[in-house]
């Protein structure tokens, strides 16, 4: 914990609710006082070390809702361990990330969420979270799903798809829905259904069909839609809130739109890549789409328009990165000639808040709500908030200092993410991070990185404070 005193001045403070030029007062390690300039009261202030903010935003640090670092996927782990993808994630202006541990088939949630304690431990640059992902839902099972709600671990991940492997049934799905519904736990769905896609996977494969964008053409958007619908009407039947993982489809959109309007506890959450790429890059020629498969998959542009309203509307409340790399040498390359083989997953934990950004520049979203949906809303959703997702006396000192005028180029060339592409490559965006904070201690200063491994801390949570 930081004992240092500091002082942020002269910035343009956004938070979800309020703009404000103020001055913020740091102490171990968490806000102790915002003033506006000038104040008789902000002159008062002394500290250790002060931070001139001015023309600059002075903003929550980001919290990421869905990352897989060192994640086992098709064969392979995730390029991204907890050191790189926390220390890249910090270079992108995130000081928070909620990681999902798995359960294999066959063993407890326990065991699983131990292995991901162990592979976090003493590696991460930022505070860091877990989900759990279920994969095999059984009386022992639901059982140890009470024990982590208390704990901390309060959101749990099913899988509609990947048949096999991650999937779980209707009824499955129902039993932790129900369980969620008594324990307080959120469950988060992967809505695609994985029956049908597996058919017309074999059915593309066996006409030939092997290049990396079948992968979208076969995940049609009406089978993310069904499932999305289904999934909604199984939480309706168990009493249970809903949270739909990277959503990318309009027609998902409008199941998660229409069930809002019924007021039901339904959110979405997308991702930047569903917001800036779709199926051109998919098609890219020489098996160059293998670096955009991901699943939900990339969709014609006009979807784009779509999910950028519905975060206006707030009928999509958070965006996440759902980072998952896999380098293109030797990882993606497993699935030439064979589509279904290309390990699911993009990299994006670096990009969002400044992807996002552009989203404020490009107007399709305000400041306060660029705020919203990638620090406040994670937090509330995952009960993180205040702590986290927020500027305020006594939530944890996690702040980015940031240019909005910058332009920078995204390129493999100069992230910091361990993956030997950018999904972004050549992008222009304006707006860049330039000093982060991480409970008091600057671990990016000015474009330096200053933190360290260990720094990070696990941050048990509440359950969902953002329910109706
Ligand atoms: O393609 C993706 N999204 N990979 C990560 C696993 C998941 O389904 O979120
Ligand atoms: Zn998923
Ligand atoms: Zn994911």
């Amino acid at each position: 914990m930081s004992t240092v005193r500091t002082l942020i001045r002269n910035g343009l403070v956004i938070t979800a609710a309020d703009e404000t030029h103020a001055d913020i007062l740091i102490e171990d390690g968490r806000i102790a006082a915002l003033a506006a300039h000038g104040t008789a009261v902000a002159q008062s202030w002394t500290a250790d070390r002060t931070i001139d903010a001015t023309g600059k935003y002075v903003i929550p640090g980001g919290v990421d809702a869905h990352t897989h670092l060192d994640f086992p996927f098709g064969g392979t782990f995730s390029s991204d361990d907890f050191e790189s993808g926390t220390r890249a994630a910090a270079w992108g202006g995130t000081t928070t990330i909620v990681d999902f541990a798995v359960q294999t088939v066959g063993h407890g949630l326990r065991e699983g969420l131990d292995a991901w304690h162990a592979k976090a431990d003493g590696r991460c640059a930022i505070d860091y979270a877990f989900h759990m992902i279920v994969s095999d839902v059984n009386d022992h099972s639901l059982k140890e799903m009470d024990l982590l709600v208390e704990e901390g671990v309060t959101s749990f991940k099913l899988f509609m798809a990947y048949p096999g492997v991650l999937y779980s049934d209707d009824g499955r799905i129902l039993r932790a829905m129900q369980r969620a519904s008594v324990n307080g736990g959120l469950i988060m769905m992967h809505a695609e259904n994985g029956i049908a896609i597996d058919v017309l996977i074999e059915q593309a494969l066996a006409r030939g069909e092997t290049d990396p964008r079948f992968h979208g053409e076969v995940r049609k958007a009406l089978l993310e839609a069904e499932a999305t619908h289904r999934a909604i009407q199984l939480a309706r039947v168990a009493g249970a809130p809903l949270y739909v993982v990277h959503v990318s489809a309009e027609e998902a959109v409008a199941e998660i739109t229409a069930a809002r309007d019924k007021g039901l506890d339904v959110f979405g959450e997308t991702c930047p890549q569903y917001l800036f790429l779709s199926t051109d890059n998919l098609a890219e020629p020489g098996f160059e789409g293998a670096k955009y498969v991901c699943s939900t998959p990339l969709r014609p542009r006009e979807h784009q328009a779509a999910l950028w309203r519905a975060l206006r509307t707030n009928d999509l409340q958070v965006v996440s990165t759902d980072h998952c790399p896999f380098c293109f040498a030797g990882q993606k390359e497993l699935g030439r000639g064979d589509f279904s083989r290309i390990p699911n997953g993009l990299p994006g934990i670096e990009n969002r808040m400044d992807l996002l950004h552009q989203g404020v520049v490009d107007g399709h979203i305000s400041r306060r709500r660029w705020i919203e949906i990638a620090c406040a809303t994670p937090a509330r959703m995952l009960g993180l908030y205040p702590k986290k997702g927020t500027i305020a006396p006594g939530a944890d000192a996690d702040v980015v200092i940031y240019d909005p005028h910058a332009e920078q180029t995204l390129s493999v060339e100069t992230h910091h993410m361990n993956v030997d592409y950018s999904a972004y490559e050549g992008r222009r965006v304006t707006g860049q991070v330039e000093t982060v904070l991480s409970r008091g201690e600057v671990v990016i200063d000015r474009r330096a990185f200053t933190g360290r491994a260990g720094h990070g801390l696990y941050t048990p949570r509440s359950t969902c404070q953002y329910l109706n």
